[in-house]
This record gives structure tokens, sequence and C-alpha cells, in this order.
């Protein structure tokens, strides 16, 4: 199984994401490898919009074999008195995966190790799959994490994708269990993701940029 994660930050208003959903549907219909290869199980698609297209994204998609959808944050606290939180009790049911530890929240909202353990616990606590992002060997990993995505911070966004050596030997560092799905981020487009792909060692890519174009993004799906 080869998972392939959208995330979109903070883009698209509803009628952009509208016509994203439109034209990728459309593209996977019109593409038979694709197609089996989600029907098959061997390929995952997990989107990560921003939290107001969560639910008109969940219709869009409802019915499709192995095309989830994730949100990019949940809150440490539980449902109450929390103006402007999302607590993960209220995206029970509507998501099935949530992107923590990204570095732009580490660095720009200064989320904190114990700020990302309690998310990853409150994520687990309704059945929300924590995708974990670390910035290489140094960030701990958090207990129950089940997917870890290693993401250099002098890769995002710049066009500067790390090499897959430099992948293969931090997931080691990370000594993470066998069984830790693992995913490469930086700067993955459709001219680098076939280098990751091919490697038994990495399980998918997280895709920013690229991701926001649905054309570019199911090419490199289909790498
Ligand atoms: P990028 O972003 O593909 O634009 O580098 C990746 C990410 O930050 O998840």
């Amino acid at each position: 199984m080869k998972y392939f994660i959208a995330n979109w930050k903070a883009n698209k208003t509803k009628e952009e994401a509208d016509r994203w959903v439109d034209t990728f549907l459309t593209g996977i219909q019109s593409n038979s490898i694709l197609k089996n290869a989600l029907l098959e199980d061997s390929l995952r698609i997990i989107l990560c919009p921003p939290f107001p297209l969560l639910y008109p994204i969940s219709a869009k998609i409802s019915g499709y074999k192995n095309i989830y959808l994730g949100s990019q944050d949940v809150s440490v606290f539980d449902k109450g008195s929390l103006t402007g939180e999302v607590p993960a009790d209220l995206l029970k049911g509507v998501i099935q995966y949530v992107i923590i530890g990204h570095s732009e929240r580490r660095n720009l909202l200064h989320e904190t190790d114990a700020m990302l353990s309690k998310k990853v616990e409150k994520a687990k606590s309704v059945g929300i799959e924590p995708i974990f992002c670390v910035r290489g060997e140094q960030d701990m990993i958090p207990p129950g994490v089940r997917m870890v995505a290693y993401e250099p911070v002098w890769a995002i966004g710049t066009g500067k994708n790390d090499s897959l050596d430099e992948v293969l030997t931090t997931k080691q560092k990370l000594q993470s269990s066998p069984t830790t799905v693992f995913l490469y981020g930086g700067s993955v487009n459709e001219d680098n993701a076939k280098i990751y792909l091919s490697s038994e060692q990495i399980d998918g890519l997280l895709v920013g940029t690229a991701s926001l174009d649905p054309d570019h993004f199911l090419r490199i799906t289909t790498k």
C-alpha cells in the first residue's frame, strides 16, 4: 500500500475546492490503473483540506474506496467552552486522519512536544489516525504513532527535495517500529516522486504545493 497525502495548508475557497475534487474524481474514473489500485488496496489517498472544507469534501468523496479525509490539526483540549478550537470529538466521523506536528505549526505557532503528544492522544481516543510530522531525527515521536512523515524544513515549499539516501538514513535514525508507515514530504512533485516510490522502505508521500493542482497530484499518484 502506498499513501498519497494532499496537504492543502491554508489554501482554497469552497468553489476552488469543489472544482479540485470534481477534476480529481473525473481523473480517477478515466484512469483504470489508478481506479484498480484504489480498489485493490495498493494505493490510498488522503485529502487534507482546511477545516471549513471537510464537510463538503466528505460528501463528495463518500463511496470512493481508499480516498480518505484528514484535517491539518486537532485541538489539545476536549470539547467545551474554547472559542475557536476544534477538538477531536467534533472531528470524529468526519475525518479518518489528522496531520500533527507539521513544522509550520511547530515554528509559527510554537507547538511543543508536550502539545503534540496530547494531540496524538486526543485523536487516537476517537479513532482518528495521526500522521505525525518530524523535521528530522531530533524530533521525538509520541507513543501510539503509526504513521510518520519526515519533512526536512529546508525542503518544504522550496523546490529542493531531499535525496533518497538521506531520507532512508533519517528513517533509520528515527528508529520507529518496522510496522510504522513511513512517508516523505518536502517539494515532492511529478518529476521526483518516483525516486521515493521506487523504494520499498518508503510507504508514501506528503505533498503540499503540488497537491494544489488536481492533475499534478494525480500524476504523482500514478508514478
Ligand atoms: P511542499 O509541502 O510539498 O510544498 O514542500 C509539503 C508539506 O509541507 O507538507
